[in-house]
């Protein structure tokens, strides 16, 4: 008993002993100066690139596509024709097998029974925030799923961008287009009595593409306001119709007309 005493008076002695050790150890404290390295100081200089944890100081805009002030943001990125080159490439990848090569929601999957996504040439998409875009790309939306893991973020912002437009691309004022691609635009609509915002040719032709006030061939030339010729696909049904009726359909239109001219058939390729 005695000695059981003498143990529980002398444990915490040995015990403060091992941290005593410790405590005394060569070690520099913050701030110290030092011998060993040539600056005199303990305190190295941080490598390039070092980021204190929580001080990332990401553009918040930038990586959520929400503003500081909370509200969703313009695209960041500068719009240059680079940009809505790899924003398509990455659309056609990622977006087009639900949203279709022109946004209308008719995509393969969509056609093997998933979910139909709404248009991007609904009124509520054309008129949404760029930073909305990016939200959904982000971090998806309802039974969308996200592509923040394999899309990387300029490459969304991109695609952002690419989404606007095609947006454009079926709801663009004709006064506004480039001169040569006004011509034939202008030329194509002449055989059309209709007014410019009705799509021409077969109203439901598995996606008609809404507001089809620029025909859908365009100048090889044209600029990016007018992408969506280059994603005509005879096969996909969700082609903007072309104006197959004028007998003089504008350049890079003639595939897509065959495809009008027999909806849902499936092309050639
Ligand atoms: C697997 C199919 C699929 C893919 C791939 C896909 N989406 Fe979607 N998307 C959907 C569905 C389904 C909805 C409708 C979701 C809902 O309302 O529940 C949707 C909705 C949207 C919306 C509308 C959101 C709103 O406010 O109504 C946008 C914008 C959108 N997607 C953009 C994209 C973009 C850009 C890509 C490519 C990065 C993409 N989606 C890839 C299926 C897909």
């Amino acid at each position: 008993m005695r000695r059981l005493a003498a143990a529980a008076v002398l444990l915490p002695l040995v015990l403060a002993g091992c941290r005593q050790g410790m405590f005394d150890d060569a070690k520099y404290e913050p701030y110290e100066a030092s011998t060993l390295f040539p600056d005199g100081s303990s305190a190295r200089p941080l490598p390039a690139g070092t980021v204190a944890r929580g001080q990332l100081g990401e553009d918040r805009a930038l990586a959520t596509g929400v503003g500081e002030d909370g509200r969703f943001a313009a695209n960041p990125l500068p719009i240059t024709r680079e940009l809505l080159v790899r924003g398509r490439q990455r659309f056609d990848v990622f977006c087009a097998p639900c949203h279709d090569r022109v946004g209308t929601g008719n995509g393969m999957i969509v056609r093997r029974g998933y979910t139909r996504p709404p248009s991007f040439h609904d009124e509520r998409l054309r008129l949404i925030e760029d930073g909305h875009l990016f939200d959904v790309i982000t971090r998806g939306y309802g039974q969308m799923p996200s592509y923040a893991s394999q899309v990387p973020r300029d490459d969304r912002w991109a695609i952002v961008a690419y989404v606007r437009a095609l947006q454009l691309s079926q709801d663009a004022e004709l006064a506004a287009l480039p001169a040569e691609v006004r011509r034939v635009a202008e030329r194509a609509l002449a055989g059309h009595p209709r007014p410019p915002r009705r799509a021409a040719g077969p109203p439901e032709a598995g996606g008609t593409a809404p507001g089809g006030t620029v025909p859908s061939g365009g100048e090889p030339g044209a600029r990016a306001s007018a992408p969506v010729p280059d994603a005509l696909h005879p096969s996909d049904p969700a082609t903007p119709p072309a104006p197959a009726e004028n007998g003089e359909a504008p350049r890079g239109a003639e595939d897509a007309a065959g495809a009008g001219a027999e909806p849902g058939a499936e092309g050639p390729r």
